[in-house]
């Protein structure tokens, strides 16, 4: 049998991919930086197979373009930079890893929450740029004060995988916690002890708000003036989900004017975001390049996953992370 052609926008672990051999003629762009948009246009017009990240642009010209492309599979839970509507309609099937990046992002949206709620990064540089020894004293009951947690209210927006792992580490730091998502789950609210809020009552009532929803047509900018008005000015506001839930305009407001205390990022309506971005010159937001899923185990998990999907599809069986499903009654399965 023929092997299948397959690209992939960047190196994974060769370890983990060697087991597509037998299946698949692999071509990977090595390089650190992005393949540039024409140069995808150009690599896909003869593939089977294409393994993407977030920060590649599959949109419906591009999947146009790629008249043999049989199958996606997006190294990464999110799929917002792929249209579903245009793949599905030409009969590719779209596979993501969810799953093994949960406990990796629920725990880097806890070190945000802390490094902005504590001041960790001004503290670091307080000490590492000598502001510390300058002071004179060795402790100081004003020195670099920041807000607890435990008795705090917990806000999660997106109760899905990360939402409700996020959750349960809210509770291990002796927090009330409230969610609010398209549907409410009663059980799981008596299982973790949560309890569900509307959007608003949500924003409202919570020290710490925590959005874990996917970017979609009804999640952009789902967080803009009206809702960040309805913060309490002591809030803290994380978002390791996608930047433009956020209206980042509004925040930079939000955050210059005091309507909210602080914020920690890990993801930017503009990647990567600019140097000079007005964000970067402020004192109450804790910033980092997209990282969430960047732990050892879970960028491996993740491989893991990207090459069950494609080996189930060149068995010809369904893979397992499927995300466009509707593809299989075009397909008659
Ligand atoms: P998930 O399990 O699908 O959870 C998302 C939850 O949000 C689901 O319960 C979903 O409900 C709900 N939801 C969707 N639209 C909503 C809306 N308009 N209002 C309220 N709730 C809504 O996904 P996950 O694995 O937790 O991942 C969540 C997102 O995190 C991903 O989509 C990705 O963008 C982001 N992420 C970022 C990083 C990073 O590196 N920073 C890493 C991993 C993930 P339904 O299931 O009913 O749609
Ligand atoms: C990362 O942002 C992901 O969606 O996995």
């Amino acid at each position: 049998m023929a092997k299948l052609k397959l690209f992939m926008t960047r190196e994974l672990f060769p370890d983990i991919l060697k087991r597509l051999e037998p299946y698949y003629d692999i071509e990977v762009w090595d390089k650190y930086g992005d393949p540039p948009y024409e140069v995808l246009l150009e690599k896909v017009k003869d593939l089977d197979a294409l393994v993407s990240l977030v920060s590649d642009r599959i949109d419906c010209r591009l999947i146009s373009e790629a008249k043999g492309l049989k199958i996606i599979a997006q190294y990464a839970v999110g799929y917002n930079n792929i249209d579903i509507d245009c793949a599905t309609k030409r009969g590719i099937y779209v596979t993501n890893t969810p799953g093994v990046l949960t406990d990796a992002t629920a725990e880097l949206t806890w070190a945000l929450l802390l490094a902005v709620s504590r001041n960790l990064i001004l503290a670091d540089h307080f000490v590492r740029f000598g502001e510390w020894e300058r002071k004179g004293t060795a402790w100081h009951p004003q020195m670099l004060l920041g807000y607890q947690l435990s008795g705090k209210t917990l806000g999660i927006i997106g109760f899905g995988r990360i939402g409700r792992r996020v959750a349960g580490y809210g509770k291990a730091f002796g927090m009330r916690v409230i969610y609010n998502d398209k549907f409410r789950d009663q059980e799981a609210e008596r299982a973790l002890g949560v309890e569900y809020r509307s959007l608003d009552e949500l924003l409202r009532e919570s020290d710490f708000v925590t959005i874990h929803v996917p970017l979609t047509q009804e999640t952009y900018h789902l967080i803009g003036e009206r809702e960040l008005k309805m913060m309490k000015p002591t809030a803290i506001l994380v978002n390791t989900a996608r930047g433009a839930i956020v209206d980042t305009s509004v925040l930079l407001r939000a955050l210059k004017e005091g309507w909210i205390a602080g914020a920690g990022l890990d993801v930017f309506e503009e990647e990567p975001l600019r140097g000079n971005h007005e964000l970067t010159a402020l004192k109450n937001v804790v910033l980092l390049p997209h990282i969430g899923s960047a732990t050892y185990e879970a960028r491996r998990a993740m491989a893991e996953l990207v090459v069950e999907n494609l080996l189930s599809f060149a068995k010809g069986e369904v893979p397992p992370t499927l995300v466009n499903r509707e593809v299989l009654k075009l397909k008659g399965e």
